[in-house]
């Protein structure tokens, strides 16, 4: 039987995953979903009970599990706390030692929502695309990083943004493998005009490419350029590949193109046979944390790449699709969704019950 390890952590995380934590429930009696679910303390929270925010036991029960769900970490309160036990901090040492380094981020947009965007409906209307993001390299985890006070008293910050050969192909090729699969067409996005490191990933990403995969049409493009393209005509794209940081940024104007940052799922994944991880792309969103209103359709399209990638059952990761887009349909509108006429307002749970009834 598959374990799938959950993470609620903070803000409006615990509130999303508990919709998650229903939906599997229901897939459990009525779809066989065979399925053991455990709960541990990630983040803030687990800074504040354990001193810090991924203790060795959590890790532990994240290897040993098949796949990981995560709702969200962070929150004003922990602002103050040393960079090192910082709830992101937790989630960065979950992402490398768990070698997740491909990053999935699909942007789909609901027919029902097409006019939920401040971008124009005929901008958005059957946008349906993919940002390959890099994980666990770049400047999120290049050394040497740190605040220094130099000699003459001024402080200095720094981060190194550093990528291999080998941590630039092994995304690559993921990269690559999808783009076969869906159009063909692969669009990679970095800096080579004013980074070694953006150069370095230009010439492996063309090299392997050519070698393995040639019959994808390889396009390149400046992450600068790529932003303004995202917002101006987003469907020229279908999958893009990136770096880390690039694509942090990038993937959050995909709130934008799919109605909501509330609508984003993610799947984080490393070799074959470990776990991944699944979470939602917004954050802990603490301004509006246990209002009962936070949008749980990200967590619960996570769970759904989680049946689909890793739990062996993409059937039941079809239906809460269908469900949520039928949802969608009816008119149900949490209130990160712009709701025009027709539309009934609903709450987390109540979102979560639309859902249920539809599964
Ligand atoms: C994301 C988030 C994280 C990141 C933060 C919470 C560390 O913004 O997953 O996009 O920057 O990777
Ligand atoms: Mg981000």
């Amino acid at each position: 039987m598959k374990t799938l390890l959950l993470l609620p952590g903070d803000g409006i995380g615990p509130e999303i995953i508990a919709e998650a934590a229903r939906v599997i429930d229901r897939l459990r009696a009525d779809a066989g979903l065979e399925l053991v679910t455990e709960t541990a303390l990630f983040g803030g929270c687990a800074y504040e009970a354990e001193g810090l925010p991924l203790s060795d036991d959590t890790l532990a029960r994240a290897r040993a599990a098949d796949a990981v769900l995560m709702g969200a970490v962070g929150g004003p309160q922990w602002a103050g706390v040393a960079y090192d036990k910082r709830p992101e901090a937790g989630l960065l040492r979950l992402r490398a030692e768990l070698d997740v380094f491909t990053n999935l981020r699909p942007a789909y947009c609901y027919p029902a929502l097409a006019d939920a965007s401040t971008l124009k409906r005929e901008v958005i209307e059957g946008l349906d695309m993919m940002i390959v993001r890099e994980l666990t390299g770049g400047v999120y985890f290049g050394k040497p990083r740190g605040i220094e006070t130099l000699e003459n008293g001024e402080r200095r910050g720094v981060n190194t943004h550093v990528y291999t050969s080998s941590e630039i192909t092994r995304v690559a090729r993921i990269a690559f493998a999808i783009a076969r699969e869906r159009k063909g067409v692969l669009w990679s996005a970095e800096k080579a005009n004013v980074m070694e490191a953006g150069l370095l990933w230009r010439e492996e990403v063309t090299r392997l490419g050519a070698e393995a995969y040639p019959e994808v049409a390889l396009h390149h493009i400046l992450a600068d350029n790529c932003a303004m393209q995202l917002v101006k005509n987003p469907k020229q794209f279908d999958v893009i590949l990136t770096d880390n940081l690039f694509g942090d940024i990038l993937s959050d104007i995909m709130a934008m193109l799919t109605g909501s940052l509330g609508m984003l799922p993610s799947a984080a994944l490393g070799e074959e046979g470990t776990p991944g991880i699944y979470e939602p792309i917004h954050g802990s969103a603490p301004d509006i944390a246990g209002q009962g209103i936070a949008n749980p359709c990200a967590a619960i399209l996570s769970l759904a790449m989680a049946l689909r990638l890793q739990l062996g059952r993409p059937d039941c990761a079809e239906r809460i699709e269908r469900a949520i887009g039928q949802a969608l349909a009816d008119g149900y509108r949490t209130p990160d969704l712009l709701a025009g006429e027709g539309c009934t307002r609903v709450g987390t749970t109540g979102m979560g019950e639309a859902i249920l009834e539809r599964l």
